[in-house]
């Protein structure tokens, strides 16, 4: 048989086997996994490499609205370019809701910006900040069933955060169509009123930040969160935790036969309150939400990775530029906390800092990398088996590891829209040094390589969380 591509020599890793064999590509999937292939257009090498699935990053925002002249640093170019620089093949972004508007005209307007300009394939959740009765009603069941299987509600945040009644409302709405609900936990009402006794007190500095979000307020809505989904029933995703008190929220409503999945990311890993505590601003460049914490619960993140509290790792990408009127340092930032834009950017780094710091360091296998960066996030997003794992019949989105290579990460290498990096000066080993889209390579050894920008927009079936 003749392959478009044969892949020779390399270990392909999926989140249950690890097996030496060749790949062989034809139209862009998956067509042959065996020893000894070898008619092709294209034989490639991979003596010492690990073949992959692509990463699914399934939390990262994009051209995101942020309201009162702030932009965010990535468009989809970018984004999908830095992403796929990191070993990603699929990004899931947000499509905002803005209060008054409908989701379909939300989604003309995200789809607008992501349309003829990504790098690698894209799916959107839908941010719910409006729940009306046509929004949970009509749009939602009637979107659901043209492949939008996902929405995200939050908490906290001016504008975005839902009361009680809604979120009720949402979720009852939301197990009727079969979408899943991710929710972002934290207590609006504690965190106002820590940010105003911070502000009688003066002290207007990013490091409040993070003491005006503190672990109990996240806690606090974890529990209130799964509660609700309980009390109606409906399948959650619980985004970005930062802490073991959060972990312990989930383990429970667990033990409960509640249907939860539990996500952390790489700033619960490696960044602490400490890094927002500055002399100067430069601690605005890590104010996210919630923020990260001290080192307890950063050992207390890893467990969860390993016991399985989390089943995706995220990266959370929000790219703002630091010396910027519309970024982190905007004239009001620049005097008080609160006006600081929230989020880091982190969708390149995100599989090589798991894989250093995870695989690396002997604290997870490599087919629960796989697991926690790809084939979970397929599967919970309705992606599964299109995508997150090496199978016949599967889309040709692979990442070829070395996993000896050692880079010191710097910002110039993550072509993101950012002027900055979290992890500016880490050195991580084992970094993705072929990623290729649907059989076509498009990063070789750091440099994109393909001019096109075959990134394709993917309707989603439903979770299997259900
Ligand atoms: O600070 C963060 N995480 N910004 C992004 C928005 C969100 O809550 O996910
Ligand atoms: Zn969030
Ligand atoms: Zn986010």
């Amino acid at each position: 048989m003749q392959f478009d591509t044969i892949i020779k020599n390399g270990t392909v890793v999926t989140a249950s086997d690890t097996y030496r064999c060749d790949v062989g590509i034809s139209a862009g999937k998956i067509v042959a996994l065996a020893e000894n292939l070898n008619t092709a257009k294209e034989i490639i090498d991979a003596t010492g490499l690990l073949i992959m699935p692509g990463g699914i990053d399934s939390h990262v925002h994009i051209s995101q609205y942020s309201g009162d002249g702030i932009v965010m640093a990535d468009d989809f170019a970018s984004a999908t370019l830095s992403a796929a620089m990191g070993g990603n093949t699929t990004v899931m972004p947000f499509c905002l809701q803005q209060k008054g508007m409908t989701l379909r005209e939300a989604l003309t307007d995200y789809h607008a910006l992501a349309k003829d300009d990504c790098h690698i394939d894209v799916s959107f959740h839908i941010i719910i900040s409006d729940p009306t009765s046509y929004v949970l009603g009509q749009e939602l069941p009637a979107l659901v069933h043209d492949g939008y299987t996902s929405v995200k509600i939050f908490m906290t945040y001016d504008g975005l955060r839902l009361r009680d009644d809604q979120i009720l409302e949402t979720l009852d709405s939301a197990r009727k169509s079969g979408a899943l609900v991710l929710v972002h936990c934290e207590n609006e009402d504690v965190i106002r009123f820590l940010i105003a006794r911070h502000e009688d007190n003066s002290e207007f500095a990013p490091r409040y930040h993070a003491s005006s979000r503190p672990a109990a307020a996240e806690r606090e809505a974890t529990h209130r969160a799964l509660s609700l989904a309980e009390v109606v029933d409906t399948p959650i995703v619980i985004v970005h935790v930062s802490n073991r008190q959060a972990m312990e929220e989930i383990q429970r409503a667990r033990l409960r036969g509640s249907k939860v999945a539990g996500e952390t990311c790489p700033q619960y890993l490696v960044l602490t309150a400490d890094d927002l505590d500055t002399a100067e601003l430069e601690g605005a460049k890590y104010v996210c939400s919630p923020p990260p914490r001290d080192q307890a619960s950063q050992e207390a993140c890893w467990e969860g990775i390993e016991n399985g509290t989390f089943d995706l790792f995220s990266s959370d990408h929000c790219p703002f530029r630091y010396a910027a009127p519309e970024g982190k340092l905007n004239a009001k930032g620049k005097e008080n906390f609160r006006w600081i834009p929230n989020g880091i950017p982190g969708v390149a780094t995100r599989l090589p800092i798991l894989f250093s710091e995870g695989v690396g360091k002997g604290r997870i296998e490599l087919n629960r990398f796989v697991a926690l960066t790809s084939t979970n996030h397929a599967k919970l997003y309705g992606l599964y088996p299109q995508k997150g794992t090496i199978a016949i019949g599967s889309d040709a989105d692979l990442a070829l590891w070395d996993p000896n290579k050692s880079v010191v990460i710097t910002n110039d290498i993550l072509h993101h829209g950012a002027d900055y990096t979290p992890y500016e000066g880490m050195t991580v080993q084992g970094w993705p040094v072929r990623v290729m889209l649907r059989g076509k390579t498009i990063i070789y050894d750091g440099k994109h390589v393909s001019e096109e920008r075959n990134g394709t927009y993917l309707k989603r079936q439903r979770s299997m969380l259900k």
